[in-house]
Parts: structure tokens; sequence; C-alpha cells
């Protein structure tokens, strides 16, 4: 956790020339290290084809390094200008309704586009030849949240022609791709690749083999037109390469683009997310409306740490991690948009650094008074007054100053994490509300209400004994080398619920899941369940999705209709279902004391979180709370060294 540093988003192409030397004091004085430009300023870059303006980027850039600020210039294809939808008008992304997504926003384009790709060659190749020897331009970012706005999946003549291209170099002949998904099924066999469509607008639901082949095929799409542009880059520039992925966006692998990254930055907007995406109910979000969720944040943190460590190929605790956007105030996209309590800025600046991130941006430097952002906050009002984030920032950094070095370490509990399974889910739920990530994301809360740190960890995963204990929930299908390691380990992992129950071609397998080695249970029988409905067990319940398994291995928990809830067999445990919060805490909490940690049961909406030297205390609450002797004040942090 060396080098901590702060950094703000800014825009200098929506304000007047003669501010920005004032902008860039300001900043700098702020205690600001790092300043974010340019990602979407195609249109000032190349108004019209061919006729490139970078005047006005070489003096931002100049004022902005004259201050002393390091700049992370990013390429500008999240916003390809209107010429360039003339010319290429078939570059739009297409809905699964087979609308085009048009021009007059942002990510509009299909990443199956060729002559797309072609203008972003151009521009990027132009960019990194002007500024990849810049001696302020000290980081990249490539494109703009790639999936933001769901634009992964396009329904395009171009995804059209690029999907049957990779479906022939799957499968080689017509008659292979029939068998992998099942066609004799409603005589859905082809004859040739060309027959294949894709797979949209069917009557009823198309073949979920088919469907998750075009999911693996668009998330292809997305690692190659990030590589295209990594390729130019890299041969101008020995500067980091950064994407900043946005939360909860699953549908590309963003560890195969992280491959060709050298950080792993993502967009932080807890309230935003918390009405917005975190499938969360009505007294959640009242009770944490101006905080947000206070599990979010830090899952995010621990996913792209893993992300980051990539391309370095070392221990996921090593990962290079940023948060290139940190929301400030209210944003302007969720459907209820409330300010941050006093202190929760620097606490989720905090929470960051104590999960590993080297850098905290926030978005954006003043509040824009026109377009579509207008009633998004920045660290300045729109009169270029303080807003109330400003001093926030100026506290983080003088904090940032005096804080001795910490270390990273390797977190003793590992959550596998596997984009393929969102997808596998997403194709054929069987429950309306099983979703992979809620999945994930409650078996992260349940760890983090014990107190335990953790580290995320992708499903090619092949060597576990670096953790105490390790957690699989809803992996659509083991890789085989997940599995030789389960078999393996010597310490305690939790598989399930509806784990290892497809083939990678979307079938069920045979013999019947779980199929994990040495514990011999099957799943004999899956059901969903509607909100409001519960199986009970003993102190909790089951909710949305419970299994009947049959087999001789030992019976950990039951439900309280006899059925097993929890088995295992030595250290190898397997969940037959979804448990409510308490009682995934509960399971979670067990499982940990016998793999030997210290599990402490934590006071509603406050976690932990430990580096090598330091352990920090964030208090999610809107009142103070007295914790392990203690006092937190609402909104706050506290951090101590560790001791031994
Ligand atoms: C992010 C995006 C920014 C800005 C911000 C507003 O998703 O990258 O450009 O739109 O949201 O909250």
């Amino acid at each position: 956790m060396t080098n901590r540093t702060l950094g703000v988003c800014y825009y200098p192409e929506h304000w007047p020339e003669d501010i920005w030397a004032e902008d860039a004091r300001r900043m700098a004085e702020t205690g600001l290290t790092w300043v974010r430009i340019g990602e979407f300023a195609w249109s000032r870059m190349e108004p019209i084809e061919g006729a490139y303006d970078f005047d006005w980027l070489d003096r931002a850039i100049e004022v902005l390094g004259a201050a002393g600020l390091k700049v992370i210039l990013g390429t500008p294809t999240a916003t390809p200008p209107i010429w360039v939808v003339e010319k290429h008008p078939d570059m739009l992304a297409i809905d699964d309704q087979g609308h085009p997504r048009k021009f007059g926003s942002r990510r509009h384009y299909c990443f199956s586009h060729l002559g797309y790709r072609t203008e972003c060659t151009r521009i990027v190749t132009k960019l990194a030849e002007r500024y990849g020897g810049n001696p302020h331009i000290a980081a990249w970012q490539i494109d703009n949240e790639y999936g933001c706005h769901q634009s992964v999946l396009s329904y395009s003549e171009a995804a059209r022609a690029g999907f049957r291209d990779w479906l022939a170099q799957k499968y080689q002949s017509p008659d292979a791709l029939n068998r992998a998904w099942g066609n004799v099924f409603w005589s859905m066999e082809y004859g040739d690749f060309a027959q294949v469509d894709l797979p949209n607008l069917t009557v009823t639901e198309p073949n979920p083999s088919h469907e998750l082949d075009f999911r693996r095929y668009s998330s292809d799409q997305v690692v190659a037109f990030n590589k295209l542009q990594t390729d130019i880059l890299r041969a101008h520039t020995d500067a980091p390469l950064i994407h900043n992925y946005m939360g909860r966006v699953l549908e590309f692998d963003h560890f195969d683009v992280g491959a060709d990254l050298d950080i792993a930055s993502w967009d932080s907007y807890p309230i935003g997310f918390l009405s917005d995406r975190m499938d969360a109910e009505p007294d959640h979000i009242r009770r944490f409306l101006r905080q947000g969720d206070p599990d979010c944040q830090a899952f995010h943190h621990d996913l792209y740490r893993a992300v980051g460590a990539v391309r370095g190929g070392g221990a996921v605790h090593t990962g290079r991690l940023w948060v290139m956007e940190q929301q400030p105030g209210p944003v302007n996209w969720a459907p209820h948009n409330p300010a941050p309590l006093p202190g929760m800025p620097r606490l989720w600046a905090w929470e960051a650094f104590a999960h590993g991130a080297e850098t905290v941006c926030f978005f954006r430097w003043r509040q824009v008074p026109f377009a579509q952002e207008q009633m998004h906050a920045g660290l300045l009002r729109p009169d270029s007054e303080p807003a109330p984030a400003l001093a926030e920032a100026a506290q983080i950094a003088t904090e940032i100053a005096d804080m001795p070095e910490t270390e990273t370490a390797s977190a003793p509990v590992a959550l596998v994490f596997d984009y393929a399974s969102s997808w596998a889910w997403k194709t054929q739920p069987q429950g309306a509300d099983f979703e992979y990530f809620h999945l994930a994301l409650s078996t992260y809360r349940a760890l983090r209400r014990n107190g335990l740190s953790v580290d995320v960890v992708s499903s090619d995963i092949a060597d576990l004994s670096a953790y105490a204990m390790v957690v699989a929930p809803g992996l659509a299908t083991i890789p085989a080398p997940l599995l030789d390691a389960l078999g393996r380990y010597e310490g305690i992992a939790l598989v399930g619920p509806r784990s290892n129950s497809k083939t990678f071609d979307m079938a069920i397998p045979v013999p019947l899941p779980p199929a994990l080695p040495g514990l011999d249970t099957t799943v004999s029988l899956v059901e969903s369940l509607p909100p409001g409905v519960e199986v009970p067990l003993s102190g909790g319940a089951l909710i949305r999705w419970v299994e009947r398994l049959e087999g001789s291995a030992e019976v950990v928990l039951r439900c309280d209709d006899g059925h097993p809830a929890l088995v295992r067999s030595g250290g190898l445990h397997y969940l037959a279902g979804w448990p409510n919060d308490a009682t995934f805490a509960q399971i979670v909490g067990d499982l940990a004391g016998a793999a030997g940690l210290e599990a402490f049961d934590m006071p509603p909406g406050v976690r932990r979180r430990d580096t090598g030297s330091h352990r920090f205390w964030f208090n999610y609450n809107s009142e103070a709370v007295s914790v392990a002797g203690h006092s937190i004040p609402a909104a706050g942090v506290h951090w101590e060294r560790r001791s031994g």
C-alpha cells in the first residue's frame, strides 16, 4: 500500500482556457497528484475527418504539468463524433429488439465493427505518436467504461458476421456445433455456419448454448478492441495502461481484458449503486442512503485488485488497483440522488487504500452547468466555489502524507469469481432473481460480517494453498485445474449452490453435479423460490434456490424438513441452497472457525480490513459505534497498527 495518491477527472475542453491555470493551481494546492483528461474529446481533437487539432490539448497538458500534476490521458473512443457515424452508419450498436443505439450520448459503437476499429486505430496512433514521450503524461486510460449502458451485446450485421467466423473457428464443422448445442432439439440443426443468426428476436427463448456462445464471442470482441489500442500505445510509451471498469458490469471477462493492461481501475459511485444496481431491499436503501452499501465498494476493490494482477502474473494482493472515478457528492443517474454524509468521500477513499488502491481520483473537478451531467456534483460547484468534498479531499491528502507506509498482504480467505458463470445464469436463470453477482456479493457479505479480509481470485486458479479458506459459490462449470486443486486442498472449502451444474457447452453433466473430488453428494433436484418464500433451517432459512442432495457425505446442517443443507467430506463442503444473510454469516463464521481464523461478529454497518501492517475499521452507519474498544464516529474510519 505504498505510493497512495489522489487525483481528479478534468475536462479542459469544457472551460475557458483562461481558468485552466487557476484550476491546476487549486488541484495541486488541494494535494491532488493526478489529473485525468481527454477521454471524451474526440470532436475537439479531430473535428472533421483527418483535420486534427491538438494545440489546445498540448496547452492543457502543459498547464497541468507545469502545476506539478501528473496527467492520465484517455483515448476518446467511447465517444465517436457524428462524422464517424455518418461515415460508418452501420457502426452503431443494435439492441436486442433490433433498434440502433443512436448518436446523441456515448458508447454508441459496436465492438465488432471493423471500420470503427480502423477509425480507433487512427486516432489512438495519432495520440500515441504525439504524446507517448510527453513527460507530463504518466498514465493512459483506454476508452471509458466498457460495457456501461449495456453496450457489450450488439445484434448488428457486423456482430453477425463476426459471430459466424468465431463459431467456425471454434467448432470447425456445423455438425460439431449441432452436437455441442444440442440442436436436434426443436429441429434447430444447421448445415452451414452462414445459417447461424444472432440469438435475439426468437419466438421464445433461444437455445442457451447459442446464447452463451454469443456472450463469449461478445466478450472476446471487447478484449480485441482493447488490445488494438494497447498494442499501439505500448509501441510509443512505457507509462502504465489502465481501463476504468464500471461497477457491476459483467458482460465481458475483465480478467481477459486485464491481461493487456498494467493497472485495473474502476469507477466507484457508492450512493448511485445502492439504489440503482445492488438488488437492495427498501430498508437497506433507507439505512445506507447517504453512505452506500457497506460491501459493494470493498467487493469491487478486491475484484479489481485481482484483475490488476493478471498481467503482472503475481499473487492477487500484488495486483495494481486504482479508483479512477470516485463519487464526491450527488450523482445524476440513479433513480434518486442523495448527497453523501459528511465524511463518506474520505471513508470511501481510505477503504480503497486499505484494499490496495494506489490512487483515488474524484469525478469530477467542477460541476458542469450544461448537458447530461449538469446535476452531477464535483469538487467545485459550477461557480468554482468549493463543494463539500473538496475539503475532504484536502484532508485525505494530509492524512496520506502523515501515514506511515503500510504493506499489502494476502488475505486468509479466497472468493472465486467467474464472469462466464454470470453469463450462464443470465442465459438460464431458472429463478427470476437468481443472479451470479448477487450470489457472489451475498457470500462476500457473509465473510465480511465475520470481519474477514478477502482476496477475490479468478476461476483459473490452480493452487489454493495460500488460503486458509476458499469459497466458490455458483460456478456454472468448475474448470479442471480448480477441481484438482479442491481435491488436494487442505483448508476449508465451501462450494455451491448450483456449482459445476453445467458443462462448458451449457448442458447438464452426467454424472450429475456437483461431482466434487472425494465428496459423495449428488444434486437430485433443484427448486427456485419466489420472494418471500423460505425453507427454514435451525435459526435461519434458505431463499431463492434450494437443492436436494443424495449420497453418503456427512450432513453438517439440515433444513427443518430433514433435507441436507450443508454436507462435507473433510474440509470440502457443499452448500445446497442460497442462505439468507444471517444464515450465510452463521455458516461462514463456523467454517472460518474450523479454518483457524478469527471470526468476529461485526456490528451492523461496520466493516474491517487488514493490510500487512494495519487494521482498518469503517463505520458505514449514520451514528457513532463502539467496536473492539474503539469509538468510531458516524461515517468514520479508524486504523491501528496490527500487533504480531
Ligand atoms: C461514469 C463515467 C463518467 C461520468 C460518471 C458520472 O460512469 O465514466 O464519464 O459519466 O459516470 O457519474
